[in-house]
């Protein structure tokens, strides 16, 4: 699928949040190596690059568009690369692996943690967060009218890909299965939105953008009519803004490392 880094960073305050909150459990106090997979325009990538000056910072995506809105990380330090995350190989040991708001994205993404950890140092670190609002009028509005009559052929779950994810318990018992141990917790953020439309603005930034790509322009205008008129009953604009419930589940977990106790 496409990305639009404009659109996507038309909320940035909000987004980079749960990134904060996140990193915020991560102790490293010097490590060598920091990825951060799915780092989008990297704007937060660079971020670490601040708090880690001596580490070396790689920002691996999949998409050019992302990659190329992502020059403020490049001229703080991060390396870039375009790859698919669930080949691409770090080049040396890993001690802080962080991929924030993306795994949503990666089908049967629990497969692929062992695969991750095995590029973490033992005493390293992997922090992962990703949607908890499936079930929200936000999603399940969006699901129902691509499955309704009118559009399930061309918007139905077998045709476009509807981004997906795991409880936090689920986080916990694999990364425990693979030695680590587990720091896992769910935040709500009220986000209060200015503007009108304000829901339907957010998730053209995200969840709509691959529904919008499978559509012409005046498909996608009368999908958007219904679906914003649908929002805006779930999601009634207030005085001082429309709030935006967006759940959030977190996971941090430390590679346990039998031979020494120190952090790295
Ligand atoms: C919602 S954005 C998050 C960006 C960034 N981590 C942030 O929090 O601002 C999701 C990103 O994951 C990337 N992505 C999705 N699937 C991927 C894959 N298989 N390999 C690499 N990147 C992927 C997308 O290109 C997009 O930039």
């Amino acid at each position: 699928m496409r990305w639009d880094p404009e659109r996507y960073l038309d909320y940035s305050a909000e987004r980079a949040r749960p990134f904060h909150d996140l990193m915020g459990r991560v102790a490293a106090t010097a490590p060598g190596l920091v990825v951060d997979l799915g780092c989008g325009p990297a704007t937060l990538t660079a971020t670490l690059a601040q708090r880690w000056p001596g580490a070396r910072i790689v920002g691996v995506d999949s998409s050019e568009e992302m990659l190329a809105a992502a020059d403020s990380a490049r001229a703080a330090g991060v390396e870039l690369v375009h790859a698919d995350l669930r080949e691409w190989r770090p080049p040396g040991p890993v001690d802080v692996l962080v991929s924030n708001a993306t795994l949503q994205w990666v089908r049967q993404h629990l497969e692929l943690l062992p695969r991750l950890l095995s590029h973490v140092v033992p005493g390293g670190w992997i922090a992962l967060q990703v949607p908890g609002n499936f079930t929200a009028p936000s999603h399940v509005l969006l699901h129902e009218l691509a499955d309704s009559p009118r559009w399930r052929n061309r918007l139905g779950a077998d045709r476009v890909q509807r981004p997906a994810a795991h409880d936090a318990g689920d986080y916990v018992a694999a990364l425990a299965a693979l030695d680590c141990a587990v720091d896992a917790w769910e935040t709500t953020y009220l986000h209060v939105l200015p503007g009108e439309d304000a829901v339907l603005e957010w998730m053209r930034g995200t969840g709509l953008r691959p529904v919008l790509e499978a559509l012409d322009e005046s498909e996608r205008t009368e999908f958007v009519d219904h679906y914003g008129a649908a929002l805006r009953a779930a999601y009634p604009r207030r005085p001082y803004g429309t709030v935006l419930a967006f759940r959030r589940v977190f996971a941090v977990a430390r590679r346990l490392d039998h031979d020494r106790a120190e952090e790295r």
